[in-house]
C-alpha cells in the first residue's frame, strides 16, 4: 500500500484503538450531552457507541445551520423532470416545513420511540417527513414505493406505526402509480390499524381520502404550523429508523439505526469517503426508500450543511439519456452517486456520450456508484465518457455507509476496476473460508467483519436480537457475516463477487428469492419451485423461477407462468421485475432434499458448475440444463 500514509494511519488507528478514533469523529456534530464514554462492549456481540450521549439527529440536519447563519443556504433541490417541477427550498425554510409537520404528527399522539410508515414517491414531502420524525424521537420506517400491498402490509405489521404517510400517487415514466389504493389495500391485509394515514395529494393523481383514519397533507401541515415541534433530545443509542431489507426468507429484516453512531459515521463518510463538503451541491440518484437514500439523498448531506439534489426522474426515459447531465449542468452538481445499472442504462441509449455534449457538466468532480458488483465495462465507459474518476463503494442496508471505498476526501487511491478499494476505517474486513479460517491474498471467501462494528452500523434487528444473531454473528464467532463472497489481494483491495445466499440485486434493487418462491408456492398447481438471479447485461441480475407442477395438473404451462408473474407483481411489486418462469420435470437436490440453487445459477450463468457430490440424482440436473442456459 505504498503512498497511503492518511489512510494507513487512520485505518490503523480505527482498528486498533476504535474508542479514540470515534472519539474524535464526535466533534463532527453538535451533541445535548457529549460522550464521556465511547463504546460499552459490556453487553457484546450488542456493542453501543455514545451510550451516555445524547443528541438530536433533526436539529444536526437543520436547526445548526440555520444557527449558524446558514439560513439562507440551499439544503434540498427538487428536481423532477416527471412532473416538470423545479423547487429550491432553503435550510430555513426545509426546518420550517419540517417543524410544522412534526407539530403535526405530535398532534396525531405521536411521541418519542412511536413509529411511523413512510410510503411515497420521491417527493419533497418524504424528506419533510422523515426529519419531522427524527425532530420529535419518532422512528421513521420508509418502505419504497415499488413494493405491493402484501410487501406493505408485513412491514407495517412489524413495525406497528402510530401515523403511516403516504402520497397520491407516484409518477413512472409511462404510467401513473396511484399509492392510495395500494394503501388501503395494504392496511386490509395487515392486522394493525394506524390512528391517521396523512396523505399528499398530487394533482396527476388525487386520492379519495375515504378512509377514517385519512388526513390531507395540506390540512395537516396547516395544523402543524399553528403548533411547531421543537427538537427532542434522544439517547444516542435510541432508534432513529428503521429500514427492511430483504433476507434470505420472506420475512424482511427490520434493520435498526441509531441516532448518535449514524450521525457521527455519516458526517465522517460524506467528508473522507466522498470528499463533499459544507455549501457543496452533492446529488444521489437512488430513492428514499433505500438505504443509498436515507443516508446520501437525506441525512449525510443535511447533517454536512451540502445542498442536496431531490430527484424525481430515471436516468433514461425523463425525457431522455442525457437527463443525468442536465442535473449537473443546471445545479452544479459536483459528485454524483447512483447504481452502475443506471451508467448501464445510460450507455445502452447513448453509447458515444453524444447527448452529454449538449451540457456543461465541468462541475462534476467524481462519479461515485453502488448498490451492486461495479463491472470494469460500466466502468471504463463512465470513466472516459465523463472524465472523472469513477468510484466504486461497497456496502448494505446494514452498514449503512460505505464498508469498502476509494476514500477520495482522506487520500484518493489508485483505482483498479472491479474492486471497490480499500475498507474504510472503523471495518476490520477479513475474509474467511469455510471454517472460519483466515484465507490467503487472492482466495476467495466469505467477507467478514470483524467486531465491534462501527458506530452507525446496525445495532440489532428491529424486535428480534435472536435472528440478528443468527443471521450475522452465528457463521463465524466474533464477526459480522456479511453475506458476500469475494477476496482481498496482495495490495489490501477488496474485490466483492456477488452474494452467497439467496438474495439478488435487480438493478440496485436488493430482492429475496426466498420471497418470490414463498409466492409462487401458492398457486395451486404448484408443486414445488426455485427462482434464481441469473445475471443480465442491464440490470444486472434478473430473477428466473423454475416450477414443478403438480402430478394431475391440467392447466396450460403457459397459462401458470402468466399467472405466476402476476402473482410475484402483485403481491411483491414490479421493482421485482419477475417475467421469466420455466415449468421443469424437476428440481436438482441434493441427497438431504436441499434444492441446488447456487448450481442452478452457475449455469445458467453460463460459468464452471461446481456439481455437489450430495447431489440426489444428477440426470435431474442433467436435464434441466437446457431451460438453464437457453442457447444463444
Ligand atoms: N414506484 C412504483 N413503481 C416503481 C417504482 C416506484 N418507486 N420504481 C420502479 N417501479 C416499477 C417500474 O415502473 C417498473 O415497472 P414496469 O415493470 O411496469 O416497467 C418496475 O418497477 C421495474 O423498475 P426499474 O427497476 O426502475 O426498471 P426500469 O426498467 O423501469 O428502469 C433503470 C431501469 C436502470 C433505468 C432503473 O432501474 C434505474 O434507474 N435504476 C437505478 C437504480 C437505483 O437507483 N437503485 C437504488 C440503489 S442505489
Ligand atoms: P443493499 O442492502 O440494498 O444496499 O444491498 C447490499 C448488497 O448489494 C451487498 O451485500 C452486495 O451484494 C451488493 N453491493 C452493494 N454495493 C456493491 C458494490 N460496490 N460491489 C458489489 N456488490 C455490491
Amino acid at each position: 500500500m505504498e503512498g497511503m500514509g492518511s489512510y494507513r494511519d487512520a485505518y490503523r488507528t480505527s482498528i486498533t484503538d476504535p474508542e479514540r478514533f470515534w472519539a474524535d469523529q464526535a466533534g463532527l456534530i453538535t451533541w445535548i450531552k457529549k460522550p464521556r464514554q465511547i463504546l460499552d462492549s459490556s453487553n457484546a456481540p450488542f456493542y453501543r457507541w455514545f451510550p451516555d450521549a445524547t443528541l438530536n439527529t433533526c436539529y444536526n440536519a437543520l436547526d445548526r445551520h440555520v444557527a449558524a447563519g446558514n439560513a439562507d443556504r440551499t439544503a434540498l433541490v427538487y428536481d423532477s423532470p416527471v412532473t416538470d417541477t423545479k423547487q429550491r427550498l432553503s435550510y430555513a425554510e426545509l426546518l420550517e416545513k419540517v417543524a410544522a409537520f412534526a407539530g403535526a404528527l405530535k398532534g396525531f399522539g405521536v411521541e418519542k420511540g412511536d413509529r411511523v410508515v413512510i410510503y411515497m414517491p420521491m417527493i419533497p414531502e418524504a424528506v419533510v417527513a422523515m426529519l419531522a420524525c427524527s425532530r420529535i424521537g419518532a422512528v421513521h420506517s420508509v418502505v419504497f414505493g415499488g413494493f405491493a400491498p402484501h410487501e406493505l402490509a408485513v412491514r407495517i405489521d412489524d413495525a406497528q406505526p402510530k401515523v403511516i404517510v403516504s402520497a397520491s400517487c407516484g409518477i413512472e415514466p409511462t404510467r401513473v402509480v396511484e399509492y392510495k389504493p395500494m394503501l388501503d389495500k395494504a392496511l386490509e391485509l395487515a392486522t394493525h390499524k394506524p390512528g391517521a394515514c396523512v396523505v399528499k395529494q398530487r394533482p396527476q393523481a388525487p386520492a379519495e381520502l375515504d378512509q377514517l383514519w385519512d388526513v390531507d397533507w395540506d390540512v395537516a401541515m396547516k395544523a402543524g404550523a399553528s403548533d411547531p415541534a421543537a427538537c427532542v433530545e434522544v439517547a444516542a443509542t435510541d432508534p432513529l429508523y428503521v429500514l427492511y431489507t430483504s433476507g434470505t426468507t420472506g420475512k424482511p429484516k427490520g434493520i435498526v439505526r441509531d441516532n448518535g453512531g449514524h450521525a457521527v459515521a455519516l458526517a465522517w463518510s460524506l467528508r473522507n469517503v466522498f470528499d463533499v463538503h459544507e455549501g457543496q451541491v452533492w446529488w444521489t440518484a437512488s430513492d428514499v426508500g433505500w438505504v443509498v437514500g436515507h443516508s446520501y439523498i437525506v441525512y449525510a448531506p443535511l447533517i454536512t450543511g451540502a445542498t442536496t439534489v431531490l430527484y424525481e426522474g430515471k436516468p433514461v426515459g425523463t425525457p431522455d439519456a442525457g437527463a443525468f447531465w442536465r442535473v449537473i449542468d443546471e445545479h452544479d452538481v459536483e459528485a454524483l452517486f447512483t447504481a452502475p445499472t443506471a451508467m448501464r442504462a445510460v450507455k445502452k441509449e447513448d453509447p458515444d456520450g453524444e447527448l452529454l455534449k449538449k451540457y456543461d457538466v465541468s462541475s462534476l468532480r467524481t462519479l461515485f456508484l453502488a448498490g451492486e458488483r461495479l463491472d470494469p465495462d460500466t466502468y471504463q465507459w463512465a470513466a472516459s465518457t465523463l472524465g472523472v474518476p469513477v468510484v466504486d463503494n461497497w456496502w448494505q442496508t446494514e452498514t449503512g455507509w460505505p464498508i469498502a471505498a476509494n476514500l477520495r476526501g482522506l487520500e484518493p487511491m489508485e483505482i483498479k476496476p472491479g474492486s471497490p478499494t480499500v475498507p474504510v476505517p472503523g471495518y476490520d474486513v477479513r475474509v474467511l473460508g469455510e471454517k472460519g479460517e483466515p484465507v490467503a491474498p487472492g482466495e476467495e471467501g466469505a467477507i467478514c467483519i470483524k467486531l465491534p462494528l462501527p458506530p452507525g452500523t446496525l445495532p440489532t434487528l428491529w424486535g428480534d436480537d435472536d435472528r440478528f444473531i443468527s443471521s450475522y454473528l452465528a457463521a463465524f464467532d466474533g464477526y459480522y457475516l456479511s453475506g458476500d463472497g469475494g477476496y482481498l489481494d496482495e495490495d489490501g483491495y477488496l474485490f466483492v463477487m456477488g452474494r452467497t445466499d439467496d438474495v439478488i440485486n435487480v438493478a440496485g434493487h436488493r430482492l429475496s428469492t426466498g420471497s418470490m418462491e414463498a409466492v409462487i408456492a401458492q398457486h395451486p398447481a404448484v408443486a414445488e419451485c426455485a427462482v434464481i438471479g441469473a445475471a443480465d447485461p442491464m440490470k444486472g441480475q434478473l430473477p428466473r423461477g423454475f416450477v414443478v407442477l403438480k402430478a394431475g395438473a391440467t392447466e396450460n404451462p403457459d397459462d401458470i407462468a402468466r399467472e405466476l408473474v402476476r402473482m410475484v407483481r402483485d403481491e411483491i411489486g414490479a421493482v421485482a421485475a419477475f417475467r421469466d418462469v420455466t415449468v421443469v420435470g424437476g428440481l436438482p437436490k441434493t441427497r438431504s432434499g436441499k434444492i441446488l440453487r447456487k448450481t442452478m445459477r452457475e449455469i445458467a450463468d453460463g460459468k464452471d458448475a461446481v456439481i455437489p457430490s450430495t447431489i440426489e440424482d444428477e440426470a435431474v440436473l442433467d436435464r434441466m440444463r437446457p431451460a438453464l442456459r437457453p442457447a444463444p
